[in-house]
């Protein structure tokens, strides 16, 4: 009953996500026996096989810390300076839960119109005031809603407005001391300082609730959150790899949409040389002839899919890419004949599609669109015709590519220095390999993760299956089954479309 993996694939056609549906199993065991736990490398186990993509909508501080506190790992894009993507791991390492490190401040210079801004993107009320308006320097005091929600003059200065009589918290003081200060003298935000009164960070009332232990968190020996970050091909990209290894960084991802090139192969064997502990993943691959090079370069990982992506048109415009069922198949298969773990990056929609990778061979996923839109995603949030949305753009979209300060270029080998061809207008012809776009606000990661991952856990289940290895275990022994779906059993598969949802919130 069903097919087995081997036989689908080894077939002239390619399948994606939705052209399969896993059999189910026998069911012998509660959900709570279900483990996603899934070793990236030797030294790092995540709790949940769930990666966050390097893209500059995606993944900055804010999503590698709650993807880490989930029990997963952010890996932070290289569309920045070498400085600013250290500042980023850098806060990373300093997160301790329920401490803000770098909350949004003013200077007694700035106006109440400046304040209001900020409110309408990032929704607090509450601002400590520093001298210059810069964390580390002298606090000065702070401006919470009742100071100036109900002015009419918005061009008042802060100076004329803030409380200076503030209550802080001297570092170092533990979470819990801060919380019970802000509940017992009603507060909504406690300044921790320094002895030179230096704001250091902040403690917030609302997110007392939120201070819970993560028992999930991807945690290093020395109890910090587990990060990496993208590099790429570029030649200032050796010294990007050396100062993220001099700042602690996990794991390194080097970033291209088709990774079995000259300049990837020298740069894993560069780092490799130099840094023979360094995880790398490398990618990205669809065929095992490509990750066969990659692996003998010396990568730890290799990350599969090309033009899968939601925002991907690199298979429109290059006619080049594999359907993301067969890729993550056959690389994985291929992986783990040399012992190297996989990650499908690109077209997961749901969770079906997680259980879908998974089964498929993948060690782990990798999501952009699923994370983009959440608040950590790195974009600020925008309103149109009242809807609460985020931008999120491919890395190929002309805006990631031609941006003039730091672009993305080098993830699709558009050389620099090359004589590239011109119109008649003696214009540069660029050509895109994705596109940008918006989408919705789906709250915090902290919310959607356990969604998802207890999805996953449902389907695990279905099938009979309690961990990532047995599901593995049984993909290539032949006994995982699968059917491939027509037209109109996908079309069966999904809801119906006559229906009227009333109340969306149990859609
Ligand atoms: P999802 O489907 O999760 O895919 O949005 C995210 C992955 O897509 C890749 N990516 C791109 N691929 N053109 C492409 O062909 C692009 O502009 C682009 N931007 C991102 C990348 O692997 C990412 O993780």
């Amino acid at each position: 009953n069903g097919w087995t993996a081997e036989k689908i694939f080894n077939d002239v056609m390619s399948y994606t996500y939705d052209d399969l549906i896993c059999l189910p199993g026998f069911i012998n065991f509660p959900l709570s026996d279900v483990d996603l736990v899934s070793n990236l490398t030797n030294d790092i186990s995540l709790k949940i096989p769930i990666i966050s993509s390097p893209m500059d909508t995606v993944t900055e501080h804010k999503m590698s810390i709650s993807m880490a506190l989930s029990g997963g790992l952010g890996i932070i894009h290289n569309n920045m300076s070498i400085e600013n993507q250290i500042e980023q791991v850098k806060k990373v390492k300093r997160f301790e839960n329920g401490f803000i490190f770098d909350p949004y401040t003013f200077s007694p210079e700035h106006t109440i119109a400046d304040v209001l801004e900020t409110k309408h993107k990032v929704g607090y009320k509450s601002y400590p005031i520093t001298i210059d308006g810069k964390v580390g320097s002298k606090l000065v005091g702070t401006i919470t809603g009742v100071d100036y929600l109900y002015l009419t003059d918005i061009t008042k200065k802060i100076k004329d407005i803030m409380t200076t009589d503030v209550l802080t918290g001297k570092y170092p003081i533990t979470l819990s001391d801060a919380n019970k200060v802000l509940c017992e003298e009603k507060k909504s935000i406690l300044p921790i300082v320094n002895d030179n009164f230096e704001l250091l960070a902040l403690v917030c009332r609302n997110d007392v609730h939120k201070n819970k232990i993560y028992p999930y968190a991807s945690k290093c020996p020395n109890k910090q959150l587990i990060v990496g970050a993208s590099v790429s091909t570029r030649e200032s990209d050796l010294e990007r790899v050396k100062q993220l290894i001099k700042n602690s960084i996990d794991i390194i991802c080097i970033d291209s949409s088709q990774g079995n090139s000259i300049y990837q192969l020298d740069l894993i064997k560069n780092i490799k040389q130099n840094y023979p502990n360094m995880p790398l993943i490398g990618g990205n691959v669809v065929t095992s002839e490509q990750a066969k090079n990659i692996i003998d370069a010396g990568a730890d990982v290799l990350r599969i899919g090309m033009g899968s992506g939601s925002i991907c048109s690199t298979q429109d415009v290059c006619a080049v890419g594999r359907a993301q069922g067969t890729a993550v198949y056959h690389v994985s298969n291929y992986a783990h004949t040399r012992n190297i773990k996989t990650i499908a990056d690109g077209g997961i929609k749901n969770s079906g599609n997680i259980v879908k990778a998974l089964s498929l061979g993948a060690d782990f996923v990798m999501l952009g669109n699923l994370l983009a839109a959440t608040e950590e995603s790195c974009t600020d949030y925008y309103f149109e015709n009242n809807v609460r949305l985020k931008i999120y753009r491919g890395m190929g979209s002309m805006e990631a590519m031609y941006n003039k300060k730091f672009n993305s270029k080098s993830r699709y080998l558009v050389d620099e220095h090359s004589n590239v061809y011109r119109n008649h207008h003696n214009e540069e012809i660029k050509v895109a390999q994705g596109v940008s776009a918006s989408l919705v606000d789906k709250g915090s990661v902290l919310n959607l993760i356990p969604h998802l991952v207890t999805a996953v856990k449902h389907g695990f289940q279905s099938m009979g299956i309690k961990n990532i290895s047995e599901l593995h275990r049984k993909l290539y022994s032949g006994d995982l089954k699968f059917d491939i779906r027509s037209f109109n059993t996908i079309k069966e598969g999904q809801i119906s479309e006559n229906l009227i949802f009333n109340n969306k919130k149990y859609r």
